[in-house]
């Protein structure tokens, strides 16, 4: 068996074209504004913003890979959530875990993403199990740099079997986080893995055991407060090389916590995005 130990990085960026991106449904606490309306997103401002996106990662040396957005599938840009990009220690080769989105109205975004990945050759994977069970991507898990460890958060999206049926898949060793606030319904609107020693996190999000399971996995950790976390999506940030860190503007707390870390932040625009509750760490996927 040909196996290697760390993990390789990721070269490319999985982005959907925003040409089909609208917010037509609420299934998340931001998507509606204070009277109950469906926020209305500006399309224009939402493409500039895409593309300065594109730009940021093409900037950094990373090959951005544009699948189609589709009609029916306002939420589809928000690249984060159909799939869980990985490397098989076992084959030695790019794998992935498809996604069995909770939504029906996002459900049907997946096959979408299975065919790319089919047509790069990517050693296919699915969670198996009751019907019931749901899972979200990386919305919901992440790895933990080179180190073969996969954080598997449950609770609004994703079930709480998901941490032992990637086990199983992946060989990966899956620690198990429980999201304790509505507000931050996907694991990466709190928690965000910027290299294999550092995580940047809210931790009032968390309870005070998985604040200790944090704590112990990474030997550096960054506190995002409440109001950068929830105003500004700070732990939607994204760091695509263990050095840049890609966010949302407004965070001048964090940003100055992530420089005194060595970290360069590097701040965008996503406000038409935020509107349907996703940044910049929601908007793409790393692939192979
Ligand atoms: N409107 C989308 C939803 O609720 C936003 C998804 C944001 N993605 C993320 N990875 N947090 O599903």
């Amino acid at each position: 068996m040909n196996t290697v130990k760390q993990i390789p990085a990721y070269q490319r960026v999985l982005m959907v074209d925003p040409q089909h991106f609208d917010i037509q449904y609420s299934i998340n606490p931001f998507m509606k504004d204070e009277h109950g309306n469906l926020k209305k997103v500006d399309k224009a401002k939402a493409r500039q913003q895409w593309n300065a996106l594109a730009e940021t990662y093409r900037k950094l040396g990373l090959d951005v890979v544009v699948i189609p957005g589709r009609p029916n599938f306002p939420d589809m840009v928000f690249a984060a959530n159909q799939s869980m990009p990985y490397w098989s220690l076992d084959k030695n080769v790019p794998a992935v875990v498809m996604a069995k989105m909770q939504s029906d109205f996002r459900k049907d975004e997946v096959p979408f993403f299975t065919e790319w990945f089919e047509g790069e050759h990517y050693s296919m994977g699915e969670i198996t199990g009751e019907p019931t069970m749901t899972f979200e991507g990386n919305g919901d898990v992440s790895i933990q740099g080179k180190r073969p460890v996969i954080w598997a958060a449950n609770g609004p999206r994703t079930s709480v079997e998901v941490a032992e049926a990637l086990h199983k898949l992946t060989g990966y060793e899956v620690v198990s986080l429980r999201l304790q606030d509505p507000r931050f319904y996907h694991l990466d609107t709190c928690f965000s893995i910027l290299n294999t020693d550092t995580v940047a996190y809210y931790p009032g999000a968390f309870d005070s055991a998985d604040v200790e399971k944090i704590k112990k996995g990474f030997s550096r950790q960054i506190e995002i407060s409440l109001e950068e976390c929830r105003d500004s999506f700070a732990g939607n940030c994204h760091s695509p090389d263990g050095k840049h860190v890609i966010l949302q503007q407004g965070s001048p707390k964090f940003c100055a916590a992530l420089r005194e870390h060595g970290f360069e932040p590097i701040e965008v625009d996503t406000s038409e995005f935020m509107k349907s509750g996703g940044s910049v760490f929601c908007m793409k996927m790393m692939a192979y």
